[in-house]
């Protein structure tokens, strides 16, 4: 599966979107170098961009649903620390495992988790953030 962002993920923001679209693009590199057999500190590095921009991604977000007063901003805010725990543990596991376990870990994660929490979660702030 390739990750491609699309309309029905829009949350009508445009700087949201373009955040959203580039971790879908950071999603995809990630899989293509686990599927080509990229060498580990290869896929390590791309693993650590999707942390670094996800954390980048996930703080904005945050401060725009506190800003508008969304009142599920702690509970949503909380799925982001858990995900954020959840790759931190894919992180520490990395050094255990070989490139195809690694790539399925961390393509059940990326779509079980993060496609859905752009897909369901992320859309019910999008009536506070779009006065
Ligand atoms: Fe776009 Fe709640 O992450």
């Amino acid at each position: 599966m390739s990750f491609e962002w699309s309309e029905e993920y829009s949350v009508k923001n445009r700087v949201i979107d373009e955040h959203h679209k580039h971790l879908f693009e950071l999603f995809d590199a990630f899989e293509s170098a686990a599927n080509d057999g990229r060498d580990m500190a290869f896929i390590k590095a791309t693993l650590m961009d999707i942390k670094e921009y996800t954390f980048y991604h996930f703080s904005f977000e945050e401060r725009m649903m506190e800003a508008a007063e969304y009142p599920e901003y702690l509970a949503h805010k909380k799925l982001h620390i858990a995900f954020i725990e959840e790759l931190d543990k894919l992180m520490d596991n990395f050094e255990a495992l070989n490139s195809e376990a690694l790539g399925q870990k961390t393509y059940q994660l990326m779509t079980n988790w993060l496609l859905h929490h752009i897909e369901t979660v992320d859309q019910k702030y999008k009536p506070y953030i779009n006065l």
